[in-house]
């Protein structure tokens, strides 16, 4: 009966595997391979150039706390380098709290499950982040989704709202898959309107947007205007974890509240050191952000001067819009092939019939790595047309 029972189960799980096989999305894990790394979200080439290596040689060195945090921040898990991290970003970003997370998923995850209730409402954009959508979803609260980034249509879903208890409105800094920003200007003044208050995912901003790196918010000067930032760590500072930042009374909220806070085992406090150096460290990064603007203008251009489509990208994420599943692959392979990795992100990571490259510059490239791309993208299309 026990092993009727297993071998039903492992049976549904392989026909639903079967399924995604069936449209040809089955994912695989694969170990990166030595090609020209446009996938890797190391936007500040703080790994590849070595310079995280450097600076946690040294904190090792100096170190005698425990490599494992050993516990939860609530119980033997804190360590004085959580504060230092925590003190030092939030005078980074200007804001009364900074909580340290020990990845993005949790922070927005127990974040909107600790803030929100079944008697909130929410607004968001619909290509937010999975994390954001689940922290909603488990939260209860109700929601409402605008579409990607288009302010007129959040204003026609607020007009029909039936919005109940604290109205929220969810969005990011840069997004992901699109390269793209909202107007955060325009955004604080609707949000003024309608009486909602903002929730910001930094992910794809911190480092790389703002004069010093410290995001979109205090880029426009709007840091005090929104109410919950969330900082992932683990793409330009290139390390892990998210600060979550907001008043004074969010972080003993979520010290008491936060679920994906209180019952998990908190990173290594060394982590937290070596994220404190990089705080110190971003501000200084301003010839690298210059040089990724500079970059991704030159990408950009050249693709949409052999009528490429970039999509909306302002940032240094450059989508190639390609439409079908299939051609997204048959083009990430074609670079492949030259040495080059950039990923095809399919459906259900963005909508039918958009899938596309997804193009992360990173400081580290050079104008000749950007050329090169560009000619074989160019190579790729010439062959298609014949
Ligand atoms: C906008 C956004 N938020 C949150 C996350 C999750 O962060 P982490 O990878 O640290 O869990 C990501 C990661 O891809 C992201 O793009």
């Amino acid at each position: 009966m026990h092993s009727d029972l297993l071998t039903s189960w492992q049976q549904s799980l392989q026909d639903d595997l079967d399924q995604i096989e069936r449209k040809n999305r089955t994912r695989i894990l694969r170990i990166n391979e030595g090609r020209l790394d446009f996938a890797s979200n190391d936007y500040l080439s703080l790994n590849a150039g070595g310079r995280l290596k450097m600076l946690l040689e040294k904190q090792l060195a100096a170190w005698d706390g425990p490599i494992g945090s050993t516990g939860s921040r609530l119980l033997r898990g804190h360590h004085p380098a959580f504060e230092r991290a925590e003190s030092a970003f939030k005078e980074f970003v200007k804001s009364e709290s900074a909580i340290l997370f020990h990845s993005g998923y949790a922070a927005n995850v127990g974040v909107l499950q600790a803030i929100l209730s079944s008697r909130d409402t929410v607004f968001c954009d619909r290509s937010c982040h999975a994390s954001i959508l689940d922290g909603i979803r488990i939260s209860g609260a109700q929601r409402h989704y605008f579409d990607h980034n288009d302010l007129n249509h959040l204003e026609r879903v607020l007009n029909k709202r039936s919005a109940r208890g604290t109205n929220w409105l969810i969005t990011e800094s840069v997004f992901s898959m699109d390269g793209d920003s909202p107007d955060l200007q325009a955004l604080v003044e609707l949000a003024n309107k309608y009486g909602l208050l903002i929730y910001l995912d930094e992910a794809h901003a911190i480092g790389v947007k703002g004069e010093s790196g410290n995001g979109l918010a205090c880029e426009n000067n709007l840091s005090d205007r929104i109410a919950v930032r969330v900082f992932p760590c683990g793409k330009a500072p290139g390390v892990m974890g998210a600060f979550v930042c907001g008043p004074k009374v969010l972080g003993d909220f979520i010290i008491n509240r936060c679920r994906s806070f209180i019952f998990s085992t908190s990173q290594p406090p060394i982590l937290a050191a070596l994220l404190a150096d990089v705080i110190e460290l971003l501000p200084s990064l301003t010839g690298e952000r210059k040089h990724l603007e500079m970059t991704s203008n030159r990408l950009r251009d050249g693709l949409v001067s052999n009528s490429l489509n970039p999509g909306k990208s302002t940032s240094n994420i450059v989508p190639l819009i390609l439409g079908s599943e299939d051609r997204a692959m048959r083009w990430m392979q074609g670079l492949q092939k030259k040495g080059i990795d950039a990923r095809a992100i399919r459906p259900p990571s963005v909508p039918e019939d958009s899938s596309r490259l997804r193009i992360n510059l990173q400081a580290g490239h050079s104008t000749p790595d950007v050329d090169f791309l560009l000619k074989e993208l160019y190579t790729i299309a010439e062959k298609e047309t014949k």
